[in-house]
């Protein structure tokens, strides 16, 4: 079986509720995993939550809950937030699940036997408040720590190190060899600039679990929980593993965790999935795509390729970086109340209606700002007077000049629509997702001006003008259909819709089927139906 497009997402920490940001990372993340199903590949989509480590220990005691008990409950809530975003991902790891604490545990003891990891004493000030070490920066102007860290004290702690600074030349060498490696570029300037002016140390990837017990326990020495990043960037690792993938498991050699880690795929809602069993054989390994905010480049493109080159894993092809939103120019914060809830814009205003916002609204890469006037601005004008507005008539006028019945097939429109249809799929392989909707909108509003350039209610009056309101209906109802396949992986739901309005029965999600002339003279249309209700 050929290896499928593996494309993964951060996995969120789940010490709070999820937000724009979270849902923003899973949305751009599902429009290129359905891209690709829609290009005719196959396609595996992890997301997933990240629960070990401080943060999350410290927010489920905030709350008098047990630790397990608080990451079941905000578990659900993430996993609830992918069916409410439509999103079609293959599976969803919980890093609390024992097949992935079985691999971080393997990586661990390979690294551990082959020398890459020591144990030494660390000397530095810690604050027993916050249970964290503090380091210069965290000093006031006087040198001083301030009165919030509580009491300070130089502490000495043996910890257990990666040795992380060895592999820097290499992964030098590495990334200025793969200019892909880290996108866009700019992001990826930054990593090599940080590589040629610092030297890294080594990494300390554990915990004493005197003072943090939530987390994976060192299998070479109980007395230490791992470091929570060590165990978070695991997880894109630990799937394909799990699943059986020799990609990932011939790696890992002797030290492959045993079967009973392994087990099928979650219950299927995605396309096109074919891991329904344990035997079923899964290739993912390497992963072709991790999305990730730009706060957490270094972890992705610094730490995560020298982990696997030291354990001798082949190297992910992509680190695809995303900026962050603001809304109404100032920082996202729940104690301020300044926040965009997605599941209240879903809920509200339907979950198409935020995927097309957010994707339209932001190229991936730069920071993006939200404001509920802009929302309502682009639904108003793209979603119901553009798109919504062309379908909704263009059906319509089927229905009542030709009792929705297709006429004659006509070519008016084919060229512009497949010269739309193969400009957006290169700007699909490419990650542009910003520039597919503005391509696929430049067809949303020629087809309008059309209806306003043939006014079809003029020629209907006329009988004389019957054969060129056959054409034009043709060419308008063609659109609409081709529309849908276009728009399936930003907007699943109305692609479906107007798929099912036309009469249609199959779902539009292959791009292959966005070819001029596909809708049979003489097949009757359905219903139409509005797409995105005018508010207000
Ligand atoms: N748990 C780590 C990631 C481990 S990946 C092996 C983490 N979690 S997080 O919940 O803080 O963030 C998850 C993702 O959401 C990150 O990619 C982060 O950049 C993204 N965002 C968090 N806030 C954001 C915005 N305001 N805007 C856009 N994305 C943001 O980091």
């Amino acid at each position: 079986m050929s290896k499928r497009f593996y494309i993964t997402t951060a996995i969120d920490y789940v010490n709070g509720q999820p937000h724009l940001g979270h849902a923003y990372e899973k949305v751009i993340t599902d429009v290129i995993a359905r891209a690709r199903r829609s290009l005719g590949e196959p396609v595996f989509f992890l997301t997933g939550t990240d629960e070990h480590g401080q943060k999350v220990q410290q927010a489920a005691q905030a709350v008098g809950k047990t630790a397990q008990a608080y990451c079941d409950e905000l578990a659900a809530q993430f996993q609830a937030l992918t069916v409410a975003l439509n999103l079609s991902n293959d599976d969803f790891i919980r890093t609390t699940e024992p097949r992935h604490k079985a691999v971080v545990s393997a990586l661990l003891t390979k690294l551990h036997d082959q020398g890459d990891l020591y144990k030494a004493p660390y000397r530095g000030w810690y604050s027993w408040k916050e249970e964290t070490f503090l380091t210069d920066k965290d000093r006031g102007p006087d040198g001083t720590f301030a009165p919030t860290w509580g009491e300070v004290t130089e502490l000495v702690e043996e910890n257990w190190y990666f040795r992380m600074s060895r592999h820097q030349g290499w992964l030098l060498d590495h990334l200025e060899a793969h200019p892909d490696f880290v996108q866009p570029d700019y992001r990826r300037n930054e990593i090599l600039g940080f590589l040629r002016s610092v030297a890294l140390d080594d990494l300390c990837i554990s915990r004493p679990r005197a003072r943090l017990s939530w987390g994976i326990p060192l299998p070479f020495d109980p007395d230490y929980v791992n470091y929570v990043w060590f165990d978070a960037l695991t997880n894109y690792f630990s799937v394909p593993a799990a699943l059986g993938d020799p990609g990932a498991l011939e790696p890992l050699g002797a030290y492959a965790p045993k079967a009973e880690g392994r087990r099928p795929k979650v219950e299927g809602r995605s396309a096109g999935d074919e891991v329904r069993s344990p035997e079923a054989e899964v290739r993912l390994w390497p992963a072709d795509v991790h999305v990730i905010g730009k706060d957490i480049v270094r972890f992705h493109a610094v730490y995560w390729p020298i982990m696997l080159h030291a354990a001798g894993v082949p190297l992910p092809h992509q680190v695809l970086v995303h900026g962050w939103w603001q809304k109404d120019g100032e920082k996202m914060s729940k104690t301020t109340g300044n926040v965009v809830d997605p599941l209240a814009v879903v809920r509200d205003w339907g979950v198409d209606a935020f995927r097309y916002y957010v994707v339209r609204e932001l190229d991936i890469g730069p920071d993006g700002n939200w404001t509920d006037a802009g929302f309502r601005a682009r639904y108003t004008a793209e979603l119901a007077n553009g798109l919504g507005n062309l379908v909704n008539r263009s059906l319509a006028m089927l229905q009542r000049y030709r009792g929705g019945i297709v006429p004659a097939r006509s070519d008016e429109l084919a060229t512009e629509v497949l010269q739309t249809a193969s400009r957006l799929t290169a700007q699909l392989r490419a990650h542009q997702l910003q520039a597919g909707l503005i391509t696929i909108w430049g067809l949303v509003n020629r087809a309008n001006q059309y209806v306003d350039q043939t006014a079809p209610f003029k020629l209907a009056k006329d009988p004389a003008q019957a054969s060129r309101l056959d054409a034009v209906l043709y060419n308008l109802v063609e659109t609409s259909r081709i529309l849908a396949v276009l728009l399936w992986p930003f907007l699943p739901t109305t692609a479906a819709r107007i798929t099912q309005q036309l009469g249609l029965n199959e779902t539009p999600d292959h791009l292959s089927a966005a070819d001029w002339g596909g809708l049979a003279p003489g097949h009757r249309i359905g219903q139409p139906e509005p797409l995105f209700p005018r508010k207000e």
